[in-house]
């Protein structure tokens, strides 16, 4: 019996492991997400009921339940030098010569590939195993962040040996081994939605906001609960070598290659160039198309690709001679600050922003750039009236990098820290540096057109066609000063709205109707509960199930709650206590508003599929492939996309190809959209 569930349990792991090296390395994933997430699931628990067979390597042990006290620091066995910078061709011409010098009549091949915004990293590897992450820090020592790297999906706690090794590997006693110390250098990055997602999700909840992806990665990497690092989504991507017990290869191409097979992902963007003038004519290239890729490089690595010619170029005390950068050079532009305003955030919060003269900038036309916060603000001492540089940060939003001095005009001042919001003129709360001022008015109209905007959005109540222009128009009307007087509105009232008719009208008060079905979670993400965004509103509603249970909770059963920590009870606990707060919830209730359940409970339309594992091929009209996956999600059934002798169903569509033979082949059970719809319904 033992011995069978080890063997699923490593069955399991290979599994997982194979199908991470094929998303993350090579970028052609085999599964769904789904299929991914029942193996693991499976994995887990498994090693939940048999502790004893849980290994350090195992896929489920990537994150650890601990916060860390502080980061160690670990000296490098070999040191992380630095590389010397470049932004002209001509100086790649000369890089060339001093090679050439240096190897005379030697046929010079130089790797170049993107030299990614990110932190570089070294991972240790012995036996196979992670036994070591640490930042570059000073080159000769950096923190350990094992713990934090080890949340990172692509990073292999354990190489891989690969299936057939695509190199000769005459170096190795066997084909596919690895050195027994194998030390990989790369870069951790996060990608630019993800950047986005979370510069969004933490404005959301009037946190401060990254200001580029870079900031990001170092402060997720800074993180001591992994846990959380775990929900950054960071990447890796592999470049150089450390240490490395054994030789591993003999040229820079051939390392690429061969840790691949180990499953390290490495840079893709990496190609050949026999002459100086290939190497500067790919580095204009991706000069054009760094927007193809999405996560930041801020130049190209050029790098000699012979190891042993490395060898015989050495280094200086900073650098390698066998490499250089060529740096792109950020897209700047100048333009004049036309005035700073100060926004006000759902939750209160003041924000400066420069209204800008407008200009164009890396194929945009710039009007207003982030300021971040009054600190940032202050220290660059930006004016109005003020000729600032503008810079797009990771080419994403534009911010002011610098005041030019000499061009500032006589008659300017400092900006002066609000006193007051500016929308309302009610009373603000500064923390101690005067960094971050809250308007703490709960009646601000600004606070209320943001926080009515936000319910009304999608991932909250999802009332379609209540944008920020009809908000703006009912508030200003004074028809909606709450959340609930949304569900008071009669379609008399909007029709006689400007821009507005009977028929749109009629739509909103049909869409208000049908968000009064709204599970909780979807209810306490939209009332704008500091600190508390989607992530959290889910796990309190798959908790505590009810607004009232959440009403009444007390502090520390809230602090209990997997993934609630001690900012966010609090928050929830003041909101719950507070007057306002249970007179709107009366309100909302009064309205027919639900506020129960979560999103699965609510979506769950019948279990007629339960269990089963469903096949969609061939179009099917009015209905994309996700519409129909989470159409058998919500009857309980699993969407499946092979056929196989487990599969229980096959919808077969329009133009569909082999799997509707193979399904017909295997004998399994098919139906028309037709059938299937039908079924549903009945
Ligand atoms: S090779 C001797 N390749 O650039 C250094 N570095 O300015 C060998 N970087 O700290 C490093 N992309 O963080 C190399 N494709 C790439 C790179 C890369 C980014 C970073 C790395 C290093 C910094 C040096």
């Amino acid at each position: 019996m033992a011995e069978s569930i080890t063997t699923r349990i490593n069955k399991l792991r290979d599994q997982i492991r194979r199908h991470d090296h094929l998303y993350y390395v090579e970028n052609t994933p085999e599964i769904t997400d789904q299929q991914y997430d029942t193996l693991f699931r499976e994995l887990r628990d498994l090693e939940h009921k048999h502790p004893d067979l849980i290994t350090p390597d195992s896929p489920t042990q990537r994150v650890s339940g601990r916060p860390l006290d502080g980061f160690t620091t670990v000296k490098h066995a070999v040191p992380m030098l630095s590389m010397d910078n470049t932004y002209s061709p001509d100086e790649l011409r000369q890089f060339d010569q001093r090679v050439k010098k240096l190897l005379p009549g030697q046929k010079i091949r130089y790797m170049v590939e993107s030299k990614i915004d990110g932190v570089a990293i070294t991972l240790r590897y012995e036996q196979g195993l992670l036994t070591l992450a640490a930042t570059r820090g000073d080159g000769s020592q950096g923190d350990d962040v094992t713990a934090n790297i080890r949340t990172i999906p692509s990073i292999p706690l354990k190489l891989t040996e690969g299936e057939t090794p695509t190199v000769p590997t005459s170096l190795f006693d066997e084909p596919t081994g690895f050195p027994q110390v194998l030390e990989v250098r790369g870069e951790v990055f996060m990608t630019n939605s993800q950047f986005e997602k979370i510069n969004r999700i933490r404005s959301q909840n009037d946190e401060q906001t990254f200001a580029n992806p870079r900031n990001a990665t170092a402060g997720s990497l800074k993180l001591l609960d992994s846990r959380i690092v775990a929900q950054r989504s960071l990447r890796f991507l592999g470049y150089a070598l450390g240490e490395v017990s054994q030789p591993f290869a003999q040229t820079h191409h051939e390392t690429l290659k061969k840790l691949k097979i180990l499953s390290i992902p490495v840079n893709p963007t990496c190609s050949a160039a026999d002459d100086i003038e290939k190497v500067i004519k790919i580095c204009l290239e991706w000069q054009d198309r760094r927007p193809e890729l999405d996560y930041q490089i801020d130049g190209m690595v050029i790098k000699v690709d012979s190891l042993d010619f490395r060898t015989r170029l050495g280094q200086t005390a900073r650098s390698p001679r066998w490499c250089i950068a060529y740096k792109f050079a950020a897209e700047r532009a100048q333009t004049i600050v036309k005035s700073i305003q100060v926004q006000v955030g759902k939750t209160g919060a003041l924000t400066p922003v420069a209204n800008l003269e407008p200009v164009q900038l890396a194929g945009t036309t710039v009007s207003r750039a982030s300021l971040h916060n009054f600190d940032e603000l202050r220290r660059k001492d930006v004016r109005e009236g003020d000729t600032v540089l503008v810079e797009k940060a990771g080419e994403i939003i534009p911010q002011v990098v610098e005041v030019i001095i000499d061009q500032r005009p006589q008659s300017t001042h400092t900006f002066a820290l609000p006193e007051e919001c500016p929308e309302c003129a009610g009373p603000v709360l500064k923390d101690e540096g005067g960094v971050y001022i809250r308007c703490i008015n709960p009646d601000c109209p600004a606070q209320l057109i943001e926080r009515l905007r936000h319910f009304a959005a999608r991932g909250q109540m999802d009332i379609d066609g209540l944008g920020i222009a009809l908000i703006e128009q009912l508030v200003k009307a004074s028809l909606v000063s709450s959340f609930a007087d949304i569900y008071k509105l009669k379609a008399e009232d909007v029709a006689s709205l400007e821009r507005m008719g009977e028929k749109s009208a009629a739509n909103l008060i049909e869409a208000i109707e049908k968000s009064k079905q709204r599970p909780l979670e979807r209810v306490l993400a939209g009332l704008g509960i500091l600190h508390v965004g989607s992530r959290a509103a889910e796990v309190l509603a798959q908790e505590l199930g009810t607004i009232d249970a959440l009403m009444q909770a007390e502090k520390e059963q809230l602090e209990n709650i997997d993934e609630v920590g001690p900012v966010i009870a609090e928050s929830i606990y003041k909101f719950c206590r507070d007057s306002h707060t249970r007179s709107l919830i009366d309100n909302l209730r009064a309205a027919g508003v639900q506020m129960t359940g979560t999103e699965k409970s609510a979506e769950q339309y019948s279990d007629k599929l339960a269990d089963q594992s469903v096949v969609v091929t061939g179009s099917i009209a009015g209905y994309s492939r996700e519409d129909m996956n989470s159409l058998i999600k919500k009857h309980g059934g699993r969407p499946t996309a092979s056929v196989s002798k487990k599969t229980d169903l096959v919808v077969i569509g329009e133009n569909a190809g082999s799997k509707a033979e193979k399904a017909q082949k295997l004998g399994v059970k098919t139906m028309t959209p037709e059938q299937f719809l039908t079924f549903l319904e009945q």
